[in-house]
């Protein structure tokens, strides 16, 4: 549905390597290897990010630092650690489309995602449901299931879910606006994610932006599959607030500080409730040791502890990366690499199988999410074997991502290769 011509053999996958203006950016990440020690078929960036061969400089340094300054590293480290987080903002984000003021890495998802509902969930008796889809990460469940218990609400009326129709995988675009339209009044906050983990679709966050405040609810986005794989605007789709993780398409490690977005027309609501800590008090004031707290503007103003060093440094190593290759230029190689898994992978047409992901590219990221509905685990373990990597979510869904960062026409053509031979074996 991409529009590109594609070819079946080995050799179109090899020209469109030779031709690829990113190809060289493969070099900079470690593969995980096979037993006979060949490079995987690496197609989970959507679950983790690989480790660019620059992250242990990184952290090294750091670690010298620490060495040889002690606490003085704080203010004399090479890249000294109390401004060390700003040393990610301005890339940070540009990948999200914000202005620095509104970004902030700290913390993980799902505490970013808890300190945003502490704001800007505020429930009333005639507005306190929460939107999310049917079928969202869990951990989103839980958070937002216990957000709408401390206000004293029961989920079971308080939790509007978003649900595909009958027979189908992913949501209607009409049925999203349906829904706000019709519920609208008594939706306190619409939290949806960017792309669904499961399905791989991916939001129009625009229009559900622009729909949701037009009836008075609060938006914000769970962009763990988004960020770094979707071009994204959030300055200019105006989202109340947005969090995601660092160490899926972001390869910043495994369980990477997270990030987080507050609109700048939040930056000075200091009437806003939040959890206070001392890094997100007023920075000139901080260590003066007063009692009473005063946040800082912008989404710093949300921070609570001062910053993992050791765990941003892998991260300023892949921002970098990101900074040189351009979202653009990753996303239209985005487009055209999914679109050629997508178009291999009707060649192999089987009932056995199908891609559940939305065809058209503006509803979908990297991920292409298969349903194998006779095979369970053993299946992704049947390609392991075969020195493919992807994963499998419960109960018959294969997930794979070719991110256009790091893998190629070939990784894509090899996949399908040893895909079909597992499909059909045994
Ligand atoms: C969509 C989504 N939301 C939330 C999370 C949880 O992230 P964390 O463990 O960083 O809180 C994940 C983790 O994979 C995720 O995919």
């Amino acid at each position: 549905m991409t529009g590109q011509a594609y070819e079946t053999g080995a050799a179109f996958a090899a020209r469109m390597d030779a031709e690829d203006p990113l190809a060289g950016f493969r070099t900079r990440f470690f593969f995980p290897k096979t037993v006979s020690g060949e490079e995987c078929i690496y197609l989970c960036g959507h679950s983790l990010g690989l480790q660019p061969k620059t992250a242990k400089a990184y952290i090294d340094q750091e670690l010298q630092d620490w060495a040889q300054l002690g606490v003085e590293g704080h203010f004399r480290a090479r890249d000294p650690w109390l401004p060390y987080h700003r040393l990610l903002t301005e890339r940070t984000a540009a990948l999200v489309g914000a202005k620095p003021q509104e970004v902030v890495v700290m913390n993980s998802l799902t505490v970013n995602l808890h300190l945003m509902m502490v704001s800007f969930y505020r429930p009333t008796p005639q507005r306190h449901r929460i939107v999310v889809e049917r079928g969202a990460f869990p951990s989103d469940q839980y958070a937002v299931k216990s957000q709408i218990r401390v206000h004293g609400y029961d989920p079971a009326s308080a939790l509007i879910e978003l649900t595909a129709r009958p027979g189908e995988f992913c949501i209607r675009y009409e049925d999203i606006t349906a829904l706000i339209d019709r519920e609208g009044k008594s939706i306190a906050l619409i939290m949806l994610g960017g792309v669904n983990y499961a399905t791989g679709q991916a939001f129009d966050m625009r229009t559900i932006t622009e729909r949701g405040h037009a009836r008075g609810c609060v938006v914000g986005f769970d962009l763990a599959h988004a960020a770094g794989n979707l071009l994204l605007e959030l300055h200019e789709w105006g989202p109340d607030f947005a969090v995601w993780c660092n160490y899926k398409y972001l390869n910043g490690g495994p369980g990477c500080v997270g990030g987080c977005f507050v609109h700048e027309r939040h930056a000075r609501a200091w009437d806003l409730p939040r959890h206070g800590g001392w890094w997100g008090h007023e920075e000139k004031l901080r260590f003066e040791m007063g009692p009473d707290f005063q946040p800082m503007a912008g989404a710093e103003g949300w921070q609570l502890s001062n910053p993992p060093i050791l765990a941003l440094a892998p991260l300023r190593a892949s921002l970098e990366i990101f900074q040189e290759a351009g979202m653009e230029r990753l996303r239209a190689k985005s487009v055209s690499l999914t679109g050629y898994l997508e178009f291999l992978l009707e060649k192999v047409a089987s009932p056995k199988f199908s891609v559940i992901t939305p065809a058209e590219p503006e509803r979908r990221g990297a991920q292409i999410s298969i349903r194998i509905p006779d095979k369970g685990r053993a299946f992704c373990d049947q390609l392991a074997d075969l020195g493919v990597i992807g994963d499998w979510r419960e109960p018959d869904t294969l997930r794979v991502a070719p991110v256009p960062l790091y893998n190629s026409y070939q990784d894509v053509y090899g996949f399908v290769q040893r895909f079909s031979a597992a499909l059909f074996s045994g």
